[in-house]
C-alpha cells in the first residue's frame, strides 16, 4: 500500500499577547460615509473600517521585544544611545557604513534627491513610485521607466519582474550621457508592479553596466527582505543562503539606499537613508537638520529607532518573512477559486487585483481601480486602494493623466495583524463585488489637490 503524505503546513512564529476591538458597521453606514469620502479610501476614517488592507505602512504589530525597546527611549535632543544602537545594525545588516535617520521613507527620498540630482538630469528606475518620483522630480529631475516590459502585463508569470531591462538603461546611458545620470533607482519589491523582486543575477548585470557609465546605483530597500525570500526560493544558488546574507549581499553593490521603516522594519514610524558615499553623507546629514531634525534623531524620538533597531533583528528572520508571504499566498489561492482577476505572480506586500479585467466595461477614464476600491468597502468594511490611473498622476510637462497599463486594487498585509480567518471574510466579500460587476458604474473626479493626488482627491457616481 502507498503511503499517505500528509501536508504539512506553516503557521505564524508568534502567538498573540494583546488585541485591539475592531468596529462592525452595516451597510447603510458605510454607503453614507464612503460618499462622504469622496468614494477615496484614504479618506475614511479609520473607526469605519473592518479589516484594513489600505497599506503595510507603519499598520504592523510590533513585538514584545520591540515594545520592551520602547521603555528605553532616550530622549536627549543629541547622542541618543538609540540613535548608536541603530546605527550598529544599519552597519550590521545593510552594510552600509553612514546613518542618517528621518521621519519616515519621504523624509530620506527627499535628503538624497535634493542632494544628488541637478535640474535637467534623469533618473532611471525600475518603475515608479508615487513620493519617489515626485522628490526626484521636484529636485529638477526626470524619472525614466526601465523596468522589464514583463512587469507592465499583469498575467506574465516571469519570477523576476522587478528586473531592469539592460539595453533601455543603456539606451538612456548612451543617449543623455552618464553624467546627466546621478543614480539608477532600484527597488526591490517594486511596489507599483505588484509587489514584484529583482534578481540578484539583473542587480549584478545592472552594477557593472552603472560603473561602465560611472553612473552611481541607489536602492530603495523599504521592503528589501521580501525581494531576499524570493531570491532564496526562486533563484539557483542562494536556496541554502539564510535572509540575512541576501540582504547584505544585495546592498554591497549600491552606493546607497533608503528605507521606510514602516515596512520590512515592523515599526509605526520611521525611515532612514544610508550610504557609503562620504560626500553625499556629509551633505544630506547636514540637510536633515532643516528639514527633520539633529542627524541623531531626523524627527524620531529615542523610543521609535529602538524599536526599529530591533525591528531589523526581527526582519531577517526567516520563520517571520515565510509566514508574511504565506499569508498572502493564501488569500491568492483562495480568490482564485472565485476566478478573481488578479496580477500575477502574487507579490510580497500585497494581492493586485486587476481592475481592468475585474470591470471590462469601465474605461480607464472613469477609475475602475477607484471604483473597485469604493465598491469593496461598501461590501464588506475592507479598504483597500487605488494603484491606477489616479496614483499616476498627470504628466507635468503636458498636465494630461498618466495612463498606466495596471490598473490595480491593492489588498496590502499588514504584518503580524490579521488571521486567515479575516483573510476568508476578505475574500467572499470580493468574489460578491464580482459577481455583481455587471452592475457597476464608475466615477467621476470632482476635487484634485495638486501634489500625490491619489491621496486627498474626492469622486462622485457617474
Ligand atoms: N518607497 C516605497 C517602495 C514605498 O512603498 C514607500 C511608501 C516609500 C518609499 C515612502 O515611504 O511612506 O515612509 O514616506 N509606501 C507606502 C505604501 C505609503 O502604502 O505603499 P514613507
Amino acid at each position: 500500500m502507498a503511503k499517505k503524505i500528509i501536508k504539512r503546513s506553516w503557521a505564524e512564529p508568534f502567538k498573540i499577547k494583546m488585541v485591539e476591538p475592531i468596529k462592525m458597521t452595516t451597510k447603510e453606514h458605510r454607503e453614507k460615509v464612503a460618499k462622504i469620502a469622496g468614494y477615496n479610501t484614504f479618506l475614511l476614517k479609520s473607526e469605519d473600517v473592518y479589516i484594513d488592507l489600505l497599506t503595510d505602512s507603519g499598520t504592523n504589530a510590533m513585538s514584545d521585544y520591540q515594545w520592551a525597546g520602547m521603555m528605553l527611549g532616550d530622549e536627549a535632543y543629541a547622542g541618543s544611545r538609540n540613535f548608536y544602537y541603530l546605527w550598529d545594525n544599519v552597519k550590521k545588516y545593510y552594510g552600509m557604513p553612514y546613518l542618517v535617520p528621518t521621519h519616515q521613507g519621504r523624509g530620506a527620498e527627499h535628503l538624497v534627491s535634493k542632494a544628488m540630482i541637478k535640474p535637467g538630469d534623469y533618473i532611471p528606475g525600475n518603475m515608479y513610485f508615487t513620493t519617489t518620483r515626485l522628490h526626484q522630480e521636484l529636485a529638477g529631475g526626470t524619472f525614466v521607466d526601465v523596468i522589464i516590459d514583463e512587469a507592465h502585463d499583469s498575467q506574465n508569470r516571469h519570477p523576476f519582474k522587478g528586473n531592469i531591462d539592460l539595453q533601455k538603461l543603456e539606451d538612456l546611458f548612451e543617449k543623455v550621457g552618464g553624467k546627466k545620470v546621478p543614480y539608477v533607482s532600484m527597488a526591490g519589491p517594486v511596489n507599483m508592479a505588484g509587489g514584484q523582486p529583482f534578481s540578484m543575477e539583473n542587480l549584478r548585470a545592472v552594477k557593472k553596466l552603472t560603473d561602465k557609465y560611472g553612473v552611481k546605483l541607489w536602492f530603495d530597500a523599504t521592503r528589501a527582505t521580501e525581494n531576499a525570500y524570493y531570491i532564496k526560493t526562486r533563484e539557483k544558488g542562494f536556496e541554502e543562503k539564510t535572509i540575512a546574507y541576501i540582504l547584505k549581499e544585495m546592498c554591497s553593490y549600491f552606493d546607497g539606499l533608503w528605507v521606510s521603516a514602516k515596512k520590512d522594519l515592523m515599526v509605526n514610524i520611521g525611515g532612514f537613508l544610508a550610504t557609503r558615499n562620504k560626500k553625499v553623507f556629509e551633505e544630506t546629514r547636514n540637510t536633515v537638520v532643516i528639514y527633520e531634525g539633529l542627524h541623531t534623531y531626523g524627527g524620531l524620538a529615542g523610543r521609535d529607532m529602538e524599536a526599529m533597531a530591533r525591528g531589523i533583528e526581527e526582519m531577517v528572520q526567516y520563520d517571520n518573512i515565510r509566514a508574511r508571504i504565506g499569508q498572502i499566498e493564501y488569500c491568492g489561492n483562495q480568490l482564485e477559486k472565485y476566478g478573481i482577476p488578479m496580477v500575477y505572480p502574487f507579490g510580497g506586500h500585497a494581492i493586485f487585483l486587476d481592475a481592468k479585467r475585474f470591470l471590462p466595461h469601465l474605461k480607464q477614464d472613469l477609475f475602475p481601480a477607484q471604483t473597485l476600491a469604493a465598491e469593496i468597502y461598501v461590501d464588506s468594511g475592507v479598504r483597500g486602494m487605488e494603484r491606477g490611473i489616479v496614483s499616476a498622476g498627470r504628466n507635468p510637462e503636458t498636465g494630461k493623466h498618466r495612463y498606466p497599463k495596471l490598473e490595480l486594487v491593492r489588498l496590502t498585509f499588514p504584518r503580524r495583524v490579521y488571521t486567515q480567518a479575516h483573510i476568508d471574510v476578505m475574500v467572499e466579500s470580493i468574489a460578491q463585488v464580482f459577481e455583481d460587476r455587471k452592475k457597476i458604474k464608475g466615477l467621476k473626479m470632482a476635487y484634485e489637490p495638486k501634489y500625490l493626488r491619489f491621496f486627498q482627491a474626492k469622486f462622485a457616481k457617474l
